[in-house]
């Protein structure tokens, strides 16, 4: 298959995280004879230092060209203290997820058997956590009406939703509910918020023709103490922007590392992958970043695109690195391996599965 993919290594770890992804995408290019074209473009704090803009118009139509981004993180230290920045690197991916129509964020949860000891939650809780959140994307209080009035002392921002904007993906989700265990939890707050009830309203609507998923409402108060109480009564997990932004955070520590977890966000025609962690510009240089949330990005891509063994031939070679132990410091404290060396061994393990590449 030939795909072009741009990729978008942003700040902080992203650029060595994206570069072990990137091997990973090769080791399948040569193993699996497939032909992908990278272009490299800037995002983030890093485009704002170079061209003055978050998103630059270069970098946007790279990615519209594009059958697929790759993206490493976005955010620099330097825009937190300070708020009222009229530029901000975090609205160069709020503009990109628009421009590309990226609706549907998709987060998996899931205890990898063998880190299950690393979780700071119990074993028996997070043991068989499984689970996937379908968060709307391009909705909702993130796009709404901004207000602040000239005083500067009241402001606002509008929660606002279509019913077309909930229809589809929550199509998506019963279709991903469907395909695994049948069940399908809303999470809103429809005892207080209007468009909580549009959801509630449409959601229910949509699930008439999807006989075979269990529908059921949570509050997200009740959501938010549900996911850590008992993580493995989740099934796939459907709701809007904000409340998925919240819950998928508090999702990562289930795993043991937010290191870990991938995402995918898809629209009609573009589709864009990325760890869920942040920047981690304390961790900039030292090669101590876990690249696994990125990497498994990748076995998205593979998956999005209908390449199923290529995508489970980088699951396979990711559980091999958390088995033997090959990992980054987040999830061995005393472990010696380091960014690039844990990208080189999954890679490795993709292009020969049977070979056991050692590193020294
Ligand atoms: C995420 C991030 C973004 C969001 C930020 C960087 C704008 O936290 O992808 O979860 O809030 O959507
Ligand atoms: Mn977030």
């Amino acid at each position: 298959m030939n795909l072009n993919i741009a990729l978008l290594p942003g700040d902080g770890v992203g650029p060595e995280v994206l570069a072990q992804a990137v091997k990973c995408l090769q080791a399948v290019e040569e193993t699996f004879n497939h032909n992908f074209v990278f272009k490299e473009a800037s995002i983030g704090a890093i485009a704002i230092d170079k061209k003055g803009a978050s998103l630059p118009e270069s970098t946007l139509n790279l990615c519209k060209e594009a059958d697929a981004v790759l993206l490493g993180a976005i955010g620099h230290p330097k825009y937190d203290t300070n708020p009222n920045s009229p530029i901000r690197p975090e609205q160069g991916l709020l503009k990109l997820r628009k421009e590309l129509g990226l609706f549907a964020n998709i987060r998996p949860v899931i205890a990898h058997s063998a880190l299950v000891d690393k979780s700071p939650l119990k074993k028996e809780v997070v043991s068989g956590t499984d689970f996937v959140i379908y968060r709307e994307l391009t909705g909702g209080i993130y796009f709404g009406e901004k207000k602040l009035n000239e005083e500067g002392t009241v402001a606002s921002d509008l929660c606002e939703y279509s019913e077309e904007e909930i229809s589809r993906v929550a199509h998506l989700a019963f279709k991903a509910a469907k395909n695994r265990r049948g069940k399908l939890t809303l999470v809103d707050k429809a005892n207080v918020l209007e468009s909580s009830r549009l959801w509630r309203k449409v959601v229910a609507k949509i699930g008439e023709s999807y006989p075979d998923v269990v529908l059921d409402y949570l509050f997200v108060d009740n959501a938010a103490m549900q996911i850590i109480l008992k993580p493995t009564q989740f099934d796939v997990i459907l709701t809007e922007n904000m409340f998925g932004d919240i819950i998928s955070d508090e999702g990562s520590v289930i795993g043991g590392s937010i290191g870990l977890l991938a995402s995918a966000s898809i629209g009609e025609e573009s589709a864009l992958f990325e760890p869920i962690h942040g920047s981690y510009p304390q961790a900039m240089g030292l090669d101590i970043a876990n690249p696994i949330a990125s990497i498994l990005s990748v076995a998205m891509l593979l998956e999005h695109f209908g390449l199923i063994d290529e995508s489970l031939a980088v699951r396979n070679a990711v559980d091999k690195s958390l088995k033997k132990e090959i990992v980054t410091p987040d999830l061995k404290h005393d472990s010696q391996y380091g960014t690039n060396q844990v990208g080189d061994f999954i890679a490795h393990n993709i292009v020969d599965i049977e070979d056991d590449f050692s590193v020294n």
